[in-house]
């Protein structure tokens, strides 16, 4: 048989050889990896790095300058939810102009980790996070700084003697109209995700439609169940431990309103991470590894802790004062968070129920 093999074979070679070339410089700038030290001098001016951020500015822009100060990196932030900046870094794969990703919730990580976008980290970020809780079991992505569920409650209507052990109880007919929850919220549907994995689809029909039997009060989000709680709209709350923090913070009144915890390994006792991954498709891995080491330092940390009261997830810094429990304490329920990805599938399962 006659084969037109020369114009072929020439193609053939061309490609071999642009390829051939594309891995020799993509070896080249993966072998300056190693992270600078925090003294060496600032970086020429044209370094720009890009982050996509799930955070939202005003409580990460601050931050974020603060690390251009310090190190003459730019960076430039794209701002989004976390969910769609994810399905955004998926659509462009390759083509991303994104270096780091900084992510709400783990699920998100957990997400673009299942489809090989995120760079392995180097072992001394990974270190920096001894709980392996809150980073990723494949070493690629990290928590920066922990959100637990709580029940929120008021003080001058419930005794804490009366809170439930397990989140299981607010199907009890004893909470009938005194609950209030935010179906609409990420984090709660992170904590019916969490309930689906733990206990599986039936046990967590069971808990929705015995919770809907107690008439929950419905509220946008957790800023507005803690509003409800002060007014005595009702007595408990299902929300993140920090709002009724922030709630306090701008209230010169004492807010009759506190944190419960459910007990240990309880699917209540969930603790979600804020997080962040580099981007396998970073032409400047050492740059963004610089970035998420910052973001892991002592002062990224404090800062986290002071302004959001949410928990640190490195060893030497301690909660806020006012939190009054460490994440030790807490006892979150064993859960790869990176599993917590099918949030869809959660919004579906609520449509059903009617709960949204
Ligand atoms: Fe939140």
């Amino acid at each position: 048989m006659d084969r037109p093999k020369s114009p072929l074979l020439t193609a053939a070679l061309l490609v071999g050889a642009v390829a051939l070339l594309a891995l020799l410089a993509w070896g080249v700038s993966s072998l300056r990896t190693p992270s600078a030290p925090e003294s060496e001098a600032a970086p020429p001016a044209a370094e720009v790095l890009t982050v996509y951020s799930g955070r939202n500015e005003k409580l990460i822009g601050e931050l974020i300058e603060r690390f251009e100060r310090e190190t003459g990196i730019r960076v430039q932030v794209r701002y989004g939810e976390t969910a769609q900046l994810a399905a955004l870094l998926l659509e462009e794969g390759p083509r991303s102009p994104a270096d780091v990703f900084i992510a709400q919730d783990a699920g998100a990580l957990g997400a673009l980790a299942r489809s090989e976008s995120l760079a392995p980290l180097p072992e001394p970020i990974l270190a920096r996070v001894p709980d392996e809780r809150f980073r990723s079991p494949d070493g690629v992505w990290v928590g920066l700084s922990g959100r637990a569920r709580v029940l929120a409650y008021n003080t001058q209507r419930v005794k804490p003697e009366e809170l439930p052990r397990k989140v299981q109880a607010l199907t009890d007919p004893s909470w009938k109209g005194r609950l209030g929850w935010a179906p609409g919220n990420a984090s709660f549907q992170a904590f019916v995700t969490a309930l689906r994995l733990l206990q599986g689809e039936e046990a967590a029909v069971a808990w929705l439609r015995g919770v809907q039997s107690n008439q929950p009060r419905k509220y946008k989000n957790n800023t507005a169940i803690i509003e409800a709680l002060a007014r005595g709209e009702i007595d408990v709350g299902l929300v993140n431990h920090y709002y009724v923090f922030a709630a306090a913070k701008d209230r010169p009144e004492a807010l009759p309103v506190q944190n419960h915890y459910f007990e240990q390994g309880d699917p209540g006792a969930l603790v979600n991470v804020a997080g962040a991954g580099i981007l396998r498709t970073s032409r400047q891995p050492a740059l963004a590894e610089r970035f998420v080491q910052y973001l892991l330092g002592e002062s990224a940390q404090r800062y986290f802790t002071e302004r959001t009261f949410e928990y640190p997830v490195v060893a030497d810094i301690d909660p806020h004062e006012k939190v009054g429990r460490t994440l030790a304490e807490i006892g979150a329920p064993k859960l790869d968070l990176s599993k917590l990805e099918d949030l869809q599938g959660t919004v579906r399962l609520l449509q059903r129920e009617g709960v949204l």
